[in-house]
């Protein structure tokens, strides 16, 4: 992961790269620092331990001028977090190095550059790179010369910024596989992971493509290709707003965008709704100039691929499209779908989820997917402008807006949404039941609302949450589409309180995991009136006489009493085709409240980032 920004320009460029910082610690909070040439030609660094704020309380007592710095924000892979493994790493005192991404072959590579009498400070895979780009430059390079020439000999990925003491005017920077772009100013010039972290200061960007090797001066740009080559990039102006990253009344952005999924949700469903019809909201065309209708019409397989709980908005979308049209549909997480061999299927329609649409991995398998072929690629995303809506045939947008919480809730939400937008227009492109059809589309319209209504009971859920401050372990249960729901509400739980949660098919549990049923271990269902409700109510029967305590989210029509040993919320009556988007809801906050009881840190919970751009 890791976020990398850097300035050139005519004023003081401390300020810019912090707020830059501020805006990426989505990708990494370990630990940050900051570089800077001063006016006297000398490089000079600021290091600190913990988030963003750590590095700007140690900068408001020992500042750093200078018209030229890069920074870094870290999430650690090779070496834990201390200073002495923050970025930007130095050789000689002269040259300073952002990186993000991974150099798999450092090891080879340091035990090389040791022998010819280069000292390593950190355990970083990073700092050989600076010693590379350091023994370049000494050999008679210049700063640009000695970045292309050390590509070569890095295995991986990486994203990296470099400045030297001997070239105050320039900033050079490289990118292979990890994400960067530079944001152009009037007289000064900018580099950001992504655009977020550069939109206080400009909306003119230009994307790296993978090779690419540009040296930045303050009025002026030198772009290089993979074959060393010069080469112009288009400039792209953006719309994104700068968002809004105010807490305002909520103590946590996770609670915020948990209350703000009603208008998250409508904003995703605005104008693409007729009476009768879904309105085509997919923009892009494939390679031969296919429009999506033409590609829904012909597709006879669907792949979908992501990580984290964009997998399970696709686990729950293969219910629905299984059960709506007659197309297959099969979902993977991207890491593993990356390495397994795929034949080619001339008719398959590609899916990646992704909030961030910067994920590694998910990223490597639709590049993957592009080598063996297919019909045509679509991203679901709610970041315009990222990698992978620019690496996909097609695109649909969520319109979330910016989600800051690590643990993802209006961004799932608004996936699921617009899973149900592509799946109307597949049912239309293939001309399915107009009884259907109109069916989802009341659903719909309906979700705004339903949402508000579970949000209501925001109290109770607080309430319940006070059982589990002392619980090691959960069960989450769910059947049919409600499986994914169970597995997304065990995430979250997982990764914002530190309990450990799983989840099962309900009907699974007599294979094995009943075994740990007993009076310590809470189980969370969700029971929304469908056609598999006796089903569930049955195992919920055999969890409680065996003594387990059960967590319930129930429609009223499933009619479970409550008891000693059964806790139940009641939830509005809602829509089948709807009810895996609104059920989730209970569990966000029943993971949110469980946190804040355990003090973790919500927003930015241990060990994760929000955007996992390294495999
Ligand atoms: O940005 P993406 O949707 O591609 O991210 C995928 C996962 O890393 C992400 O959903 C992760 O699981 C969340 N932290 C879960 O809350």
């Amino acid at each position: 992961m890791c976020g990398i920004v850097g300035a050139i320009a005519q004023r003081p460029v401390t300020e810019i790269l912090l707020e830059g910082l501020s805006r990426l610690e989505y990708r990494g909070y370990d630990s940050a620092g900051l570089a800077i040439i001063n006016a006297d030609q000398h490089l000079q660094r600021e290091r600190a331990v913990g988030k963003v704020v750590a590095l700007k309380n140690k900068l408001k007592s020992k500042p750093l001028i200078g018209l030229l710095g890069i920074a870094h924000t870290r999430w650690a892979t090779h070496g834990k977090p201390a200073e002495r493994n923050a970025h930007p790493h130095v050789s000689n005192n002269r040259i300073a190095v952002v990186h993000n991404g991974i150099i798999e072959n450092y090891e080879v590579l340091r035990e090389e550059l040791k022998a010819e009498g280069y000292q390593f400070e950190s355990d970083t895979d990073t700092e050989v790179i600076v010693h590379l780009i350091e023994k370049a430059e000494s050999q008679g390079m210049n700063l640009l010369e000695a970045v292309m020439s050390i590509k070569t000999r890095l295995r991986g990925a990486y994203a990296l910024g470099v400045i030297s003491n001997d070239e105050p005017d320039h900033l050079i920077i490289a990118r292979h596989g990890s994400p960067l772009v530079i944001g152009l100013g009037l007289g000064e010039n900018f580099i950001g992971s992504d655009i977020q972290a550069l939109l206080p200061v400009t909306n003119r960007f230009i994307y790296l493509e993978n090779g690419d090797t540009a040296q930045i001066s303050r009025y002026e740009i030198a772009l290089y290709d993979v074959t060393g080559e010069s080469v112009e990039r288009d400039i792209v102006q953006s719309n994104a707003s700068m968002g809004s990253c105010e807490l305002g009344e909520y103590r946590h952005f996770m609670h915020k965008e948990i209350f703000e999924q009603p208008q998250a949700i409508q904003a995703t469903l605005d104008g693409r709704l007729e009476a009768d019809a879904f309105v085509n909201c997919i923009s892009g065309t494939t390679a031969n100039g296919q429009t999506a209708q033409q590609v829904l019409k012909e597709v006879d397989e669907i792949q979908i691929i992501a990580c984290g709980t964009s997998y399970h908005a696709g686990l729950i979308a293969r219910y629905w499209i299984e059960s709506m049209t007659d197309v297959p549909c099969n979902v993977e997480v991207a890491s593993e779908y990356r390495y397994r061999r795929q034949p080619p299927k001339k008719n398959l329609l590609v899916i990646t989820l992704s909030q961030s649409g910067e994920t590694a991995d998910t990223l490597a398998a639709l590049e993957k997917v592009k080598q063996t072929g297919c019909l045509a690629t679509l991203s679901i995303c709610n970041v315009p402008e990222s990698s992978l809506t620019r690496e996909s045939d097609f695109t649909l947008m969520t319109l979330a807006g910016a989600e800051i919480g690590v643990a993802s809730t209006k961004a799932f939400t608004t996936q699921l949404v617009a899973l149900q937008i592509l799946l109307g227009l597949l049912m239309q492109a293939k001309q399915a039941d107009q009884a259907k059809i109109e069916h989802l589309i009341t659903g719909l319209k309906q979700l705004p609302l339903l949402v508000e209504q579970v949000l209501d009971r925001d109290t109770a859920i607080e309430t319940m949450a006070e059982d589990f401050i002392d619980k090691n372990n959960a069960l989450f249960l769910g059947r049919g589409e409600q499986y994914p729901v169970a597995m997304e509400g065990a995430l979250k739980l997982k990764e914002i309180s530190y309990i450990h949660a799983e989840a099962y098919p309900a009907g699974e549990l007599k294979h094995g995991p009943l075994a740990l049923v007993d009076n310590e271990m809470p189980i969370i269902t969700v029971a929304p009136n469908t056609v598999l409700l006796e089903k569930l109510k049955s195992n919920l029967e055999e969890v409680r006489s065996r003594g387990g305590v059960l967590y319930i989210f129930a429609d009223k029509a499933a009619k479970i009493a409550k008891q000693d040993n059964i806790h139940i919320i009641e939830m509005p009556a809602i829509p089948e085709s709807i009810a895996a988007i609104v059920y989730s809801v209970p569990l966000q906050l029943l993971s949110y409240y469980t946190a804040v009881f355990k003090g973790t840190d919500v927003d930015k919970p241990r060990n994760l980032a929000k955007s996992v751009t390294v495999e």
